[in-house]
């Protein structure tokens, strides 16, 4: 039996009164955030926070205003404050608030959308939701798809799907004689060469296309492939980068896509990042072609500024995706005769799987798609503003004309020309700025050169603050220069 009190305490949490604990909460975090008065991150790290931590499991509860009241003073004031305007750090977004309120609603109802039966309008929202994106990226009525926990997931299923395709029996079997090989521009991002590891291959079995401006030379792509071609080596899949993680910058898909289409080869767009360009009438054109790609990888976690987690995988034949899972559950799925079945389990990764497509569509129902093709230019129009910021100083040097809303740059200290100690210098300059609470950025190596890099994710910045990051950079760089040795 449970005890009273137990049973009482779940009861008074099922309230209106307790849940506004909570929306209180965020909406003062909303609001000290919101105009960028806060200081952006605690000044200590990790390390300092963990013994707050550090205490035994609670064997009894506690009343839920002492957690909450908890969760403000520990958690949240030392948590990084995304919704800062000064926030300018990784690719997280600083959510649109009304997919944050739309989370509650999903751990409410907690729908698990691997099989339909299980969650029968979550499925159908994320079917239309994936319908959305699949129009938008031009694909047509066979093509389907399926969310994700973030870009990551996305290409590893696309390539999962490539593999089944070169490597038949690879399901049963795994990997026989020599690997197939994924090609890929120098600066893709890590989930090409994880998944090669996953994926049985290897990562040698990743090959990359030489840079040109910091992307895929789509003119080099030829002799790639035909080097490969001149070893024996079988190619599973290209992987053009739309958005790339250091610089945000595009391939040339259409260039791409035509040299895959002669070759009959299995391209993968990872546009985990960019391919929300596609809401953006000024944008779009970065990604002209996506829809010669197999498969695309776009997180609505990104650029559609939606709230951890939600990734998506499109394949332009969702049957490519069923091809890929070949397990058989016929005690959970649906559809195991060879009709499409409903249950998305069997085209994911996942098997018990948030409703998390619901925030997506809140998204979109609030904003639109032009509301949210506008978010986009402003965030990119925000970096071709620090950009041009940074070309009237002599202190700052950007490394690219940005192409989104990311923009690397380096801090050029005066009187100092040893490459390596301005390099340690940016670094130095990176942890003080961060640690000053004065705003969050991060930094990356380009080229062999540490630089200062900035992602704007977060539609309430704007111009002023970015006079104010080159302002708080070069006072805390004057301070680093200042110091005795
Ligand atoms: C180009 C690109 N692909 C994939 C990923 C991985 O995405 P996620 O962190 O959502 O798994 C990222 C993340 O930064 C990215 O920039």
């Amino acid at each position: 039996m449970l005890p009273d009190a137990l049973r009482a305490a779940v009861d008074a949490d099922r309230t209106r009164d307790a849940g506004s604990h909570f929306v209180d909460l965020v909406a003062r975090y909303f609001a000290e955030t919101g105009y960028g008065e806060s200081a952006v991150s605690p000044t200590a790290g990790h390390p300092e926070r963990r013994p707050e931590f550090d205490e035994p499991m609670p064997t009894d509860g506690r009343p839920l205003t002492d957690i909450v009241r908890r969760i403000e003073a520990e958690f949240l004031a030392s948590a990084n404050r995304l919704s800062h305007p000064m926030y300018m750090g990784h690719q997280v977004a600083a959510p649109i608030p009304a997919a944050v309120w739309t989370e509650v609603v999903i751990a409410a109802l907690n729908n698990s959308i691997a099989v339909s039966e299980m969650s029968p309008t979550g499925t159908a929202i994320e079917e239309r939701v994936i319908r959305w994106m699949c129009d938008l990226a031009g694909y047509g009525a066979h093509s389907g798809g399926t969310l994700t926990s973030g870009g990551l997931e996305a290409t590893h299923t696309a390539l999962l799907a490539a593999r089944a395709a070169i490597e038949p029996e690879s399901w049963r079997r795994g990997i026989v004689g020599t690997p197939p090989v994924i090609v890929c521009g120098e600066h893709a991002h890590y989930a090409i060469a994880r998944a090669a590891g996953e994926l049985g291959l290897g990562t040698d079995s990743v090959r990359t296309v030489p840079s040109a401006d910091w992307r895929m030379d789509a003119s080099a792509l030829p002799a790639t492939l035909d080097a490969l071609r001149a070893e024996g080596r079988r190619v599973m899949a290209v992987v053009a980068t739309a958005g790339y993680t250091a610089t945000g910058g595009f391939d040339d898909i259409e260039a791409i896509g035509a040299v895959c289409e002669a070759r009959g080869l299995w391209l993968h767009v990872d546009g985990a990042h960019g391919a929300s360009a596609l809401f953006s009438p000024a944008h779009a054109a970065r990604v002209r072609g996506i829809a010669r790609a197999r498969t695309i990888a776009w997180d609505p976690h990104k650029m559609m500024l939606v709230p951890l987690a939600a990734g998506a995988l499109l394949a332009r034949d969702e049957r490519d995706l069923s091809a890929a899972f070949e397990q058989q559950a016929p005690y959970l799925f649906h559809g195991m005769d060879g009709t499409r079945s409903p249950d998305q389990g069997t085209r994911s990764f996942m098997c018990s799987r948030r409703a998390d497509a619901l925030k997506v569509w809140v998204a979109l129902q609030r904003h639109g798609s032009v509301g949210l093709g506008e978010m986009y230019a402003h965030l990119c129009g925000l970096a071709t503003t620090l950009h041009a910021l940074i070309a009237q100083r002599a202190d700052f040097v950007a490394l690219h004309v940005p192409e989104s809303n990311i923009l690397c740059f380096r801090w050029l200290p005066p009187d100092v020309d040893d490459e390596p100690t301005v390099d340690w210098l940016n670094l130095q300059l990176r942890e003080r700025y961060n640690a000053s609470g004065r705003g969050w950025i991060t930094t990356t190596v380009l080229g062999g050169r540490r630089v200062l890099r900035v992602t704007l994710m977060n539609v309430r910045t704007q111009d002023q603050h970015l006079s104010a990051l080159l302002e708080g950079l070069a006072a805390v760089g004057a301070g680093l220069i200042d110091e005795p040795a």
